[in-house]
């Protein structure tokens, strides 16, 4: 499986979910592609919070996706409890992370294991019910198989009755391919 029908896989997944109006989070907004299809499936109703701690990523999404759901944080997502207004918290429908480095940017500012987590953490506690978190984990780079591996864990721990857990490893052999994880939290009893 590629990166690309990973990101689509994910994108179904998601769209399964997110209804127009929706409240959502881009947990690595780059260079906006995950943010563009967020903005699209919860329409002007909805709203989208996105995260990088890159100024570069942040002027790129600003300059070429225009919404007024759209909020954009230069802030690491570890600290998203704090940045998210308190009414978004237990309302965010979905929560998207995609790892790494920005694609042609400085491949040495990337996610990290320590900060990835608590941002995981953090998604989880502000999820609504019935919510998905997404995460594509890349173990290709410096640093990314150790990500890769926390990440797997991370979301192993979750599957209990809370959350149902897929991971969708690549059909190929290649230790460097991408990994996508789906969360997807219970319905409120
Ligand atoms: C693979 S790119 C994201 C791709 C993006 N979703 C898109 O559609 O283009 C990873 C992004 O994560 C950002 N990043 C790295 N560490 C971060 C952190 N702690 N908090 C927020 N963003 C971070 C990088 O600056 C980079 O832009």
């Amino acid at each position: 499986m590629t990166a690309i029908s990973l990101v689509k896989t994910v994108q179904t997944k998601l769209l399964e979910r997110i209804q127009k109006g929706d409240w959502v989070i881009d947990a690595t907004l780059g260079k906006g592609q995950d943010t563009a299809f967020l903005v699209t499936a919860v329409g002007e109703t909805g709203r989208v919070f996105g995260f990088d701690i890159q100024a570069e990523s942040i002027d790129h999404v600003q300059q070429h996706i225009t919404s007024s759901a759209l909020t954009l944080y230069q802030a690491n997502h570890a600290d998203l409890l704090n940045y998210l207004p308190m009414s978004a918290h237990g309302r965010i429908r979905a929560c998207m992370f995609n790892l790494g480095y920005l694609p042609g940017g400085n491949q040495h500012i990337i996610t990290h294991t320590t900060s990835t987590l608590v941002a995981l953490h953090a998604a989880c506690q502000v999820l609504m019910p019935d919510g998905i978190l997404t995460i594509i984990a890349y173990p290709g780079h410096s640093g990314g198989a150790e990500e890769c591996r926390a990440v797997t864990e991370f979301c192993q721990q979750r599957a209990t009755e809370e959350f149902a857990v897929e991971i969708m490893m690549s059909h190929s052999i290649n230790p460097k391919a991408p990994v996508g994880f789906v969360l997807t939290k219970g319905k409120a009893a």
